[in-house]
This record gives structure tokens, sequence and C-alpha cells, in this order.
């Protein structure tokens, strides 16, 4: 609808401004008295050299569009009214779920990629679902899809995890709790470290065995690692995500030397006792670390095999991280290392930052051992959910279902609904409200659209026929807009512009639910039912594209 209003007032503007400048300051104005869209007239200023006032008012009466019922100037500002016969029966008849672009390109997307041996994060929970949402979007805009899981799995905390666990730690405890049991060691051995300070030395020297192979080394590593994805697939199980590889930081381990030798084929490496650098202060950045002088290999190099291995496996058309703000400076210099070196692609590589997330206003650490355990969090949520049911609707078929769908939906939401690079304050309590500007509202609000439908599905059904009214006009205009909403929330991988889109349909389908008997009276019966089920199939789809699942019943 947008679209076709900008190509009018393209035609219009006879080639005065471009398309895309046009549709770049089209505004909804605040007020719905004046009209469904303005155009502001100061754009123009400087190319009719003339006041945006007087601009206005010479423009107003030049468009003649049958898609247009009114434009009238408003100080700076042209205000449109659109044709509602016409926005009404296109919005009866084609709005529906989102129609998938051909998928002609290819995306791979770096997401979730926790650390092995250590809990799942709140951090980490904010990848997961902003890069599931993202991933889910670029498959609706044309791009084939591989989602990875950069797993935390090599460094020199694994030397230090073994020692700790050859000193302190046992087989059963492990397999009975792996995760927690895994990070009590590592916690321990911090604490003890601090203390006695060869413990140090010992888990160095289990890292070198580690890095040189050693057989007693890599089973435990090995090992560590299976248990630590067991867990870790359990909350990706709940949350509904899935990835097609796993390939983590180990799996780079035999690609770094081939990255340090074509960094010194085109001498960019400086060396500097014993450590291998690619200065980058050309373009203002700390250098970048290939290798540390002891001759550990470090987490950027690591990242630029995976970028190499990406492109050659997967020959990308773009290239996703969904890494925490934290990390720009480490994403800004392996980019930087890629473009030095020559190859185009560094343009195509992404990095997408989130906000923190925080406690009593502070940055939560997992460094004490003070956290929140993730899989707690989830199944307290699904079992206030239930709770919820058993209040509500205790008659309710598969109440587990869609207790674990509503709890799982209100921590999803909860995150995408912000702004995606602002931190968000962690309270369980927020998660488990299930009404406002929540999940499990939308949820609710698309139950009760299919709850309509059963109900009018014995009506006979006549002509469609346009609803023009005010009630009816405020959720069409909104419904049309679905297409422009999936775009541009994918063009800025922000999923919180589909969120808050979710949530101004509810908003104002509950209004309208209110106000207009939807399925009394023979007038337009059928084009109301319509209209239900456009709303319903947009919040399905909508949902579905957040990761968030849509009972029918709730
Ligand atoms: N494991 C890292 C962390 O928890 C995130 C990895 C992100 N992906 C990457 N390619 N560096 O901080």
């Amino acid at each position: 609808m947008k679209k076709r209003l900008g190509a009018i007032i393209y035609r219009t503007l006879k080639n005065d401004l471009t398309f895309d400048e046009i549709m770049d300051v089209i505004e909804i104005p605040k007020a719905k008295q004046f009209g469904d869209y303005s155009f502001p007239c100061f754009v123009l200023a400087a190319v009719y050299k003339k006041n945006p006032h007087q601009i206005a008012l010479e423009l107003e009466g030049k468009f003649h569009d049958e898609f247009i019922t009114q434009a009238a100037a408003a100080g700076p500002y042209i205000n449109f009214r659109l044709n509602r016969e016409i926005v009404s029966m296109e919005c009866l008849q084609t709005i529906g779920p989102y129609q998938s672009a051909e998928k002609t390109k290819v995306m791979t997307i770096d997401f979730s990629s926790p650390n092995i041996a250590k809990p799942f994060s709140m951090g980490h929970l904010r990848s997961t679902v902003i890069g599931q949402a993202i991933a889910n979007l670029g498959e609706r805009c044309g791009y084939n899809v591989i989602r990875i899981n950069h797993i935390g799995d090599w460094g020199t905390q694994f030397g230090k995890l073994i020692a700790a666990y050859k000193r302190w730690g046992n087989e059963e405890s492990v397999k009975e709790n792996p995760i927690q049991e895994l990070f009590r060691l590592y916690v321990k051995f911090h604490e003890e470290a601090a203390v006695f300070s060869d413990l140090i030395e010992e888990g160095r020297s289990w890292f070198k065995r580690l890095e040189d192979g050693d057989t007693d080394a890599l089973k435990l590593w090995k090992w560590f690692r299976e248990v630590s994805l067991e867990d870790f697939q359990r909350v990706y199980k709940l949350l509904g995500v899935q990835f097609d590889a796993y390939n983590g930081e180990a799996f780079y381990n035999d690609q770094l030397s081939h990255i340090s030798d074509l960094l010194e084929e085109r001498g960019l490496l400086k060396h500097s006792e014993g450590a291998m650098v690619v200065p980058l202060d050309n373009v203002n950045l700390p250098p970048c670390l290939i290798r540390k002088s002891d001759g550990a290999t470090l987490y950027a190099t690591r990242d630029l095999a995976a970028a190499f291995y990406r492109k050659e496996t997967y020959k990308f058309n773009k290239s996703l991280y969904v890494v925490g703000m934290e990390q720009s400076m480490h994403f800004k210099q392996v980019f930087a290392v890629v473009e030095k070196m020559g190859f185009s692609w560094h343009k195509d590589i992404h990095h997408i930052p989130f906000g923190f997330i925080l406690k009593d206003g502070k940055k939560m650490s997992t460094r004490k051992g003070k956290i929140v355990l993730l899989e707690k969090v989830i199944k307290e949520t699904i079992s206030a959910a239930k709770a919820n049911i058993e209040m509500k609707n205790p008659e309710l078929e598969n109440k587990d279902e869609v207790a674990s769908a509503v709890g799982v939906g209100a921590i999803i939401f909860h995150d995408l609904k912000n702004d995606r690079t602002t931190n968000i304050e962690f309270s369980l309590d927020e998660m488990l409200k299930f009404e406002g500007e929540t999940g499990p509202y939308v949820q609710y609000t698309h139950a009760r659209a299919c709850s309509l439908l059963r109900k009018g599905s014995g009506i006979k059904s006549e002509k469609t026929r346009a609803l023009t009214d005010e009630h009816s006009w405020e959720v069409q205009k909104l419904l049309v807009q679905y297409g422009q909403v999936i775009q541009s929330s994918f063009e800025k991988y922000d999923p919180s512009i589909l969120a808050k889109y979710l949530l101004h349909v509810s908003r104002v389908f509950n209004s309208y639910y209110a106000k207009v008997k939807i399925l009394e009276g023979n007038q337009s019966l059928t084009s109301r039912l319509l209209l239900v089920q456009s709303v319903r199939d947009v919040l399905k789809d909508g949902l579905s594209i957040l990761g968030i699942k849509a009972p029918e019943k709730m």
C-alpha cells in the first residue's frame, strides 16, 4: 500500500525525487484524523527552492489516482487518505501468510554459540532467539539459510578444566549433571588457583597436552564436549531451535596454519616477540592477534578460518554473526583482516550485535558462578503457564502442549519485543506476565480469532464486499502492511519490528472485537470473517517467524 502511494507520488513529482527517497520519508500521521499517510514537503524545499508550506499547497491538487481519495495540505505536509474499497478488497482477498520469495541466495548465520562446560547464559539466550528469528526472516526473503552453532569448545580453559577434574572430579557426578558439575570444577579451579599458584601451571600443561593430541586429554575433552552438547540440546528442544552445523572453535584447529600462511604470503603479518599480528592502524583498529608468543592460537584466528571455511563450503551471499555488542571490536578486526587480504566478500559479512541482559542494572557475569540457569527459567515459565490454564480453562485439551507453547512464547517474545541493541533487565516476573505487551497476549488474540472462525464456519458465504467503516479500516490498514514489516525486519536484522507489529495488530483487533459484533447480522458477515481470517493468518505466521507457536485454543 505504501509502495503504491509512493509510486503515485513519484509519478506526480516527475522525477524530482527518487522512488526510494520518497519511500524513506512517507509517514503515518500521529493522529488518524489527519489521514492514512503523510508526505513531508521539507524534502522538496531544496529542489524547488520554496518553503515546504507553499510546496504542500501547490501540490495538493495534483494527485490524480483512484487509489487516493484525499490529498490535503496541512502545514508542510500533504495528508493522504486511501481508497478504502480498494484496500479492503485487497486485504480481504490477499492478506494471509507471507508469500516467500524464491530462494536464490545463500545466507549463513552464526548464532547461539555457547561455550562447553559452562552454563548457557542469558546472553546466549538472546543470541539464540534473535538468531532464530533472523534466520526465519532470511528464509522468507529469498535465502537458503545455513544455521551454524560456533560452539566455544577450545582454549586454555579446557586445560584448567581437565586439571580440576583430575584433582576433584569423578565420572558419576559429571554424568549426573554435566554442565553444573563441570562448571563447579571450573569455578573451584579459579578459587584454588588464587591461593595455590602452581595450579595455573598444571592447567597450562594440560592444555599443551590437549593441543599436542595427548590421548588422555583428548578423551576427556571429547567427553566434556559431548555431555555439554546433550545439555544444550535440551534447551534447544524446549525453544524449538535447530542447527545445520555444530562446527565449533575446535573444528578449525587444522586450518589455522593455512590462515597464517595466507597472511604471510600477502605480507600482512608482523612478528613481534614471538607473537604474530596483523596491524590495522590504517583503519584505526588495534592489531589483530593471530598467534600468541606461547604458540597458542586465538579466537580471532579461528574466526578467520571459519569465515573462509563458510565462504568456500556454502558460497554464501551473506554471512551473519549474531553475537553480543561486547564483541564488536573483535568482529571489526576480523572483517578488516579479510578486507586487507583483498577479498571483496568482506562486504557480505556482518556482525549483528545486541544489548546486554542486566540484573539490577548490572551486567550478568558467569565468572563467579553467579548465574541464572536458563533451563530452570524456561521450566518455571512453562509451569506458570500451566497453572494459568488450570485456573482459566481447566477443560482445555493438550494442556501440556499449550502450556509449553505459551511459556516458551513468553520468554522468546519478552526478548524480541525490545529493539535489538537495547539492554534488557532480566526479570522473571516480567517473563511470567501473560498480559500486556507479551507473547501470550498475541497468542491469545490468535486463539480468539480461531474461535471466531470455528463459530463462523457453518455460515453460508456470500460475495466478498469491502469493509469501509472506521473500525474495520483500522485493522485492514495494518494488515496490508504485513509484507513491508517482514521486509524491513529482515533488512534491519531486527525482529522487534515484527514483534511490535504483532502487538499492534493484536491491540487493534481486540478493540475491533470489543466494538463490532462480528458474528451477528448477515450484512457483510463473510467479509468480517475474512478479516478475522487475515488476522489469524498474520498472527500465526508472524509468531512462527519469531519462533513461537500459536495454539488454536488456549
Ligand atoms: N562462544 C562465544 C561466546 O560465548 C561466541 C561465539 C560467537 N561466534 C563466533 N563466530 N565468534 O562468547
